[in-house]
């Protein structure tokens, strides 16, 4: 069965706890938490106090994807927040290995994560450092946009190269994703599907994690 990780940029910041409380309550898996610094992408989210605040509310396991330049910086400011999992992208490390050895070396999950126009090619031979790779199906910084249909294609690509070298990592999806287009991204190697507008922009937050799971 996929996990459901839903993504806390499209929570109302005004109730953090009770919007965290919504989404554990309604049987999300993970949570997904979007940090954003304004120079790697377009838009500037919240850090590590934010998250360290919320890990005191939360029992849920905090899948933190950094889209940030040259994210090594910060991995222990992460670490100490109260992260679980620590996802890089390829496009703004300059060392990839490293960091995703400065991660495992702290004790939790790493991962790897490109951008729509970014190939699986380039992360193959990092695969093996990965507890997760995460294929953006939008242009990362903004939630609410619409999933790009040739990136569900990368999904298949990931996880046949995973398959391949026995690897065992998850294989997250992350944008746009619903409970329509849940299907052809779990048909094609998704085990994570991140979702934001569509989890807690749903009334009954519930009701939408049960609906992208069946
Ligand atoms: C985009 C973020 C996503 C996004 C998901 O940069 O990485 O996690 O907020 O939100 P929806 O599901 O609304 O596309
Ligand atoms: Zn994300």
């Amino acid at each position: 069965m996929i996990k459901i990780s839903p993504s806390l940029l499209a929570a109302d910041f005004s109730i953090l706890e009770s919007e965290i409380k919504r989404v554990e309550e309604g049987g999300a898996d993970w949570l997904h938490l979007d940090v954003m610094d304004g120079a790697f992408v377009p838009n500037i989210s919240f850090g590590p106090c934010v998250i360290s605040s919320i890990r005191k509310k939360s029992g849920l396991f905090f899948d933190v994807h950094l889209m940030i330049n040259d994210p090594i910086r910060y991995i222990d400011d992460y670490k100490r927040a109260g992260a679980d999992l620590l996802t890089v992208h390829y496009e703004a490390c300059q060392d990839v290995e490293a960091a995703l050895k400065a991660i495992k070396g702290c004790g939790i999950k790493a991962g790897l994560a490109i951008k729509p126009g970014t190939p699986v090619t380039v992360i193959e031979k990092y695969l093996n450092l990965c507890d997760l790779a995460l294929i953006m199906t939008v242009e990362p910084g903004f939630g609410g946009q619409k999933l790009i249909p040739e990136t569900v294609e990368k999904l298949r690509q990931v996880s046949e190269l995973c398959r391949a070298y026995g690897i065992k990592a998850e294989i997250e999806a992350d944008g746009g994703i619903n409970r329509s287009n849940v299907g052809i991204l779990r048909e094609n190697g998704m085990t994570v599907a991140v979702a934001g507008s569509s989890v807690f922009g749903a009334p009954d937050a519930a009701e939408a994690i049960r609906s992208m799971r069946s």
